[in-house]
């Protein structure tokens, strides 16, 4: 079996930073599913489908074309539907939307196949909410990431402002919060720690030792 290293946690723990990072160093896949839900609830604004309509967002989910297009260092880009949605797929709104229509069994049900063919030769690293629990249980190798939640809507903060978003902090760590607590509340995948994961709480810790921590469960 291919193998994959599966890194879930809430928003602003350092996922998306450190299972790059992580990949990059093993020479394995990547898999950003929060991009995947990210996009759908995109694509579906787009086609005017109402975000509460589980079924119709279902359906948009299996028509949405999702490519990652890898544009010299840095985050790969994410081209839905032929467009480039990077930069708008990075706003609170668009991880409202994806929250909202991630709480369809339907609409992840629709998203399986495509996250299983990312585990391929020599391996992948795959981030998300639900990768140990729900799309790859089998993976020999589980992380759940976590932070304070203040640590983690500065680091949200610093990220969006280095991307020319300019966001309050308060109303951010708000709308965190109000994810945070969906995502750990819905009855489909909640958010939670694999039965068999290491837990690694970042806050405080240089984004350097994380990254070996989240290595170290790997063997040498
Ligand atoms: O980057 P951040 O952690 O804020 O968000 P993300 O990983 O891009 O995910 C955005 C939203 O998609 C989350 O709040 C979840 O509701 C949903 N999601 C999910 O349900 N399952 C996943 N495997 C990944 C994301």
């Amino acid at each position: 079996r291919i193998p994959v290293l599966t890194i879930d946690g809430p928003s602003g723990s350092g996922k998306g930073t450190i299972s790059r990072a992580v990949a990059e160093r093993l020479g394995w896949h990547y898999l950003d599913s929060g991009a995947l839900y990210r996009a759908v609830g995109l694509a579906a604004a787009w086609e005017g489908v109402d975000l509460s309509d589980a079924e119709a967002v279902a359906q948009c989910a299996a028509r949405t074309e999702i490519r990652f297009e890898t544009q010299g260092a840095g985050e790969p880009h994410v081209i839905v539907n032929g467009k480039d949605a990077t930069r708008q797929l990075r706003m609170e709104t668009a991880g409202a939307a994806a929250s909202a229509i991630a709480a369809h069994p339907p609409v992840r049900a629709a998203l399986v196949d495509l996250q299983h063919r990312f585990r391929r030769a020599p391996g992948l690293v795959a981030d998300g909410r639900d990768m140990g629990t729900v799309i790859f249980p089998d993976a020999p190798y589980k992380v759940f990431l976590t932070a304070s939640a203040e640590e983690r809507a500065k680091r949200r903060h610093k990220q969006l402002k280095e991307k020319g978003v300019s966001v309050n902090l308060d109303s951010l760590l708000h709308e965190i919060a109000a994810r945070d607590e969906r995502d750990a509340g819905r009855a489909v995948a909640p958010l939670r720690p694999a039965d068999d994961a290491v837990v690694v709480d970042s806050t405080g810790t240089p984004i350097t030792e994380v990254i070996e921590r989240v290595l170290a469960v790997l063997p040498e």
